[in-house]
């Protein structure tokens, strides 16, 4: 496994790929990598000839206020775990590797990121579709691997390659959770053991508002009021959003009629988590 941190070295390598025909596989990551991000090297190493997994905790998705200098870091661990999935290649570039002085072009999606998420974090999307907008035109892959964990980032990505009409197939894959329901997140880290405890009512909520949807409550909002209900009984837990929406452009209903996307975050203690489930309808990817 090779560790590559220039772009024009990351560059060399894809096109020689390309050039021997090759099918590249591209996982985006922030590293400190967990058994989420394996899953998704795990797709790609299977459905690609090479896999390139990016490590890059990009400052421009966070905002002022947030962890961009506390997001956990460790880069030896995440090469030893690459390296065992039989990632070919970890493109880790510096902050000024990818953003020069002078920098100044930025990709933005609109409506879809205007919702859930891009109402508390204003600059978020921005920065993700940048970047990844970056990274695909360094790396440039056939396939490229999301989680969707953040189905918001997904969606979102999913549009800005149709959009921009490139040739990369974009490929969500399904949440990996830790055997008692917490979603895989680097920012678990941050969770206390009470933390840690309510945040477990996430995954709880999600399972109600299943069971509620099987019952046949079609009725968003009552969907809603139970999912609320149940993490409001949380101390630690502060409600950011919970939402029921359209599947595919995060676009408000009030009865669900076909696939539908309940998402919310939550703050537990200084943490903001993020969880879903799909709603009446075969999982997208
Ligand atoms: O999901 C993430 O880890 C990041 O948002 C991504 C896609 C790697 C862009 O920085």
């Amino acid at each position: 496994m090779e560790i590559v941190n220039r772009i024009s070295q990351m560059q060399k390598i894809s096109r020689e790929w390309r050039k021997e025909g090759k099918t590249i596989s591209l996982v985006p990551t922030m590293g400190f990598l967990h058994k989420g991000h394996l899953s998704l090297m795990e797709e790609g190493k299977i459905r690609g000839d090479y896999l390139i997994t990016s490590i890059f905790v990009n400052p421009i998705q966070f905002g002022l206020e947030e962890d961009y200098g506390d997001y956990p870091r460790d880069l030896e661990q995440d090469c030893k775990l690459a390296k065992e999935v039989g990632v070919d290649v970890i493109f880790a570039p510096s902050v000024q590797e990818m953003y020069p002085k002078g920098f100044q072009t930025f990709v933005e999606v609109e409506k879809i990121t205007e919702t859930l998420c891009g109402i508390c974090r204003p600059h978020h999307f921005q920065g993700v579709t940048t970047v990844v907008a970056k990274l695909f035109s360094i790396v440039n892959p056939h396939l490229a691997f999301f989680g969707k964990k953040d189905f918001q980032q997904f969606v979102t990505i999913k549009r800005m390659v149709l959009d921009l009409n490139w040739e990369i197939n974009v490929i969500g894959m399904p949440i990996v959770r830790e055997e008692d329901g917490l979603a895989m997140s680097s920012r678990n880290k941050y969770l206390s053991q009470d933390e840690r405890r309510s945040a477990l009512s996430l995954n709880r909520s999600l399972d109600l508002a299943k069971k509620l949807y099987q019952e046949g409550i079609r009725d968003t909002e009552k969907i809603e009021r139970g999912v609320k209900r149940l993490i409001g009984e949380e101390k630690l837990a502060e409600i950011e959003y919970v939402k029921i929406c359209n599947k595919v452009d995060l676009g408000e209903i009030s009865q669900i009629k076909s696939e539908a996307l309940l998402a919310l975050a939550v703050k537990i203690g200084k943490t903001r988590l993020i969880d879903n489930c799909e709603l009446g309808g075969e999982e997208q990817n």
